[in-house]
């Protein structure tokens, strides 16, 4: 079998695999590092008191859940997702955190929005763009429901740089790659942002890049590798004795204080022209 993107497909898996997802993604929001680099961007939108933002690829809310909180957001915020699970888990998070007055969560093809053109001061991909099926369809479709003068903002991975530490230098690489090609429909998409972004009418403001690393002990990536090794397997992209040998490695790694691993994540602001 090849490699399936478990978030590009994720309408075909059973109840167990989407909760792990949701959990994945509950506890990456929690992380602090990757929370800050959500706020780095936050900071530097331009948000008028009646603001409508609309998140593609919400998956469970935790990124439009950030927003509301914040007390300098007084807007209505949209979130599409094409999974249902997702979209059902969105609305109990925001009731639970009592912020789903201004949250409205749908079901919807980031392809194909449901929305008319120019409705939206803010369009935002929060680490959507890796996933779907064809990048460019979907930058059309974000800069078609941006109003002239809004702002697309596109954050996500470069899966190419997605490494773990492993003394085998050589199945660690491989590993890396395996991950990176198992978990992301597009691991390098972020490097075709500056040439895609301009056939849209969109125009860089602002890009910049951050690494989440973790040396010593492991949160965010020990839930990534739990999270996605099992569809490396399930890709059969390599042996699965030696995957979870490697698995069990960076288990001990965490436990002993000898773990490292590291990806750079990227952000890109672009005005609607
Ligand atoms: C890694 S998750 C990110 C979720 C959320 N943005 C966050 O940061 O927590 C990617 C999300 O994109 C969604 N997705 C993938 N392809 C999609 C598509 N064509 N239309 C709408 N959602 C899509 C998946 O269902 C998943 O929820």
């Amino acid at each position: 079998m090849s490699a399936r993107d478990p978030h590009r497909f994720v309408n075909e898996l059973d109840e167990v695999a989407i909760n792990n997802l949701i959990a994945r993604l509950e506890s990456r929001a929690q992380d602090d590092v990757f929370a800050c680099l959500l706020d780095n961007y936050v900071v530097r939108l331009v948000l008028p008191p009646t603001a409508r933002v609309l998140e593609v690829g919400c998956g469970t809310g935790a990124m439009l859940r950030s927003l509301a909180r914040r007390e300098d957001f007084t807007g209505k915020a949209f979130g599409v997702d094409q999974c249902s699970h997702f979209i059902d888990a969105a609305n109990k998070f925001a009731r639970a955190e009592n912020v789903s007055d201004q949250l409205v969560f749908q079901v919807g093809d980031a392809h194909k929005l449901d929305f008319p053109a120019a409705s939206f001061d803010v369009v935002i991909a929060h680490t959507l763009i890796s996933h779907v099926t064809e990048p460019a369809a979907v930058l059309k479709e974000m800069a078609r429901v941006v109003r002239l003068g809004g702002t697309v903002v596109i954050f996500d991975g470069d899966y190419a740089s997605l490494t773990y530490g492993f003394p085998d230098h050589g199945f660690g690489h491989q590993m890396d790659m395996a991950l990176a090609n198992a978990t992301f429909n597009n691991p390098r998409i972020m490097r075709d942002l500056p040439r895609l972004l301009p056939e849209f009418g969109l125009t860089l403001t602002a890009a910049w890049g951050d690494a989440v690393v973790e040396i010593g002990k492991g949160s965010y990536f020990k839930s990534f590798a739990e999270t996605y090794v099992p569809y490396v397997k399930r890709a059969g992209l390599l042996p699965a004795q030696a995957v979870d040998v490697w698995l069990d490695e960076q288990r001990e790694a965490m436990k002993n204080g000898t773990f490292f691993a590291a990806c750079n994540y990227y952000t890109f602001l672009a005005r609607r022209t």
